[in-house]
This record gives C-alpha cells, structure tokens and sequence, in this order.
C-alpha cells in the first residue's frame, strides 16, 4: 500500500512537473534548455520548478499535491519565526540535500540532493566538459536557501 501511494505521488510529482516545464519552457527542450546559475532569481525559479507542487507557489504549504501527502507541506515563509529569528541554514541544507531523515516513519519530501545528481548528470552525458556533481547540487541548494531566506515573514 505503501509503495502504491509512493508510485502514485512520484507519478503526480512528474507529471505536475512535466506540465509545469512545458509550460514555462517552449524551445529548446527542458532538459538541455540552457541554465543561469547567476541570475539572482535562480532560487525563485528553481523554488516554483520543484517545491511548489506541495509548498505552494507562495511557500505556504498550499500546493496541489497537498491532498495526496501523509504529512501536510510546512509554510516555508515561518522559518525564521518559528527559530527565534535566527534562520536555521544548516537546518535546511541537510533537510532539503536529504541527509536528515526523520527520527522515524519516513518522509514525503522529496531527496533533493539525489535528484539533482540524476538531473545534473542526464543533462551532461553528451558533454565532454568535465564537471564537479557536488559543486553542482551544492549551488541549487544555496540558491534555494537564498530565496527561502528572502521570503520569511520578519
Ligand atoms: C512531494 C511534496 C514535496 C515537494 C515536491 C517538496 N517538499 Fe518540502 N516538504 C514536504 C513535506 C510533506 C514536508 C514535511 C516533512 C516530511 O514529510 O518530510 C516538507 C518539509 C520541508 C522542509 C522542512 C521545514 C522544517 O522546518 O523542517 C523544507 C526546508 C522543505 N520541505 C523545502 C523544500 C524545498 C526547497 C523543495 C524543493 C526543492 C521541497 N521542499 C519540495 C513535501 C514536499
């Protein structure tokens, strides 16, 4: 049963995801449209790419998916409040990379750290260029962090 509200959410999960880069990318295809690691809104970008189905677009926690997850999305704008203003960074990165799993059951948030593995290397496999996966994953993750940080309620 498990497994089966799993496939169920990975396939919601793609298909959102799917029609979400189609509708904001029309040529060339997504996985090889070029990408803008120092556009100051990589963050935004990447937080409505990948976050919004479950976060909500306004980081909430009031995305579509919300319905079919276990456990309700939290709002990512109250991080800050619910730390005693200090914004928990460390907290987040592991989190968000998927190197803190819950105490126990298991967790709905996607693995971040692992997708961008598999996205980073499907999108260099014709390239001849070398390239760090670890600087790669870390950059995607610090520009989430930015924007997170950026849209806290003070
Ligand atoms: C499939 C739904 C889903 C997607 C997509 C998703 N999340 Fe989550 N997220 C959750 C759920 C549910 C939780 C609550 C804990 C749990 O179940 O793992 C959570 C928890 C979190 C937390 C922990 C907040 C805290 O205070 O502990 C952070 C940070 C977070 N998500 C960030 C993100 C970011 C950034 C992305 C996009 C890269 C993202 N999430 C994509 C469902 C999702």
């Amino acid at each position: 049963m498990r497994t089966c509200i799993h496939r169920t959410l990975g396939l919601l999960a793609s298909l959102w995801l799917a029609a979400a880069t189609a509708t904001a990318q029309t040529s060339p295809p997504a996985s090889k449209a070029p990408r803008d690691f120092s556009s100051p809104d990589f963050g935004q970008r990447e937080f409505q790419r990948s976050c919004a189905s479950c976060h909500g677009t306004s980081a909430k926690g009031d995305g579509p998916l919300v319905p079919y997850l276990r456990q309700s999305p939290p709002d990512l704008t109250r991080l800050l409040r619910n730390n005693q203003g200090v914004f928990p960074f460390q907290r987040l990165y592991d989190v968000i990379e998927g190197g803190a799993l819950p105490a126990h059951g298991s967790r709905d948030m996607p693995v971040w750290g692992t997708q961008y593995r598999v996205e980073d290397a499907e999108y260099h496999t014709d390239s001849t260029l070398p390239y760090d996966p670890e600087a790669l994953v870390r950059s995607r993750i610090l520009g989430l962090l930015e924007y997170l940080n950026r849209i806290q309620l003070r």
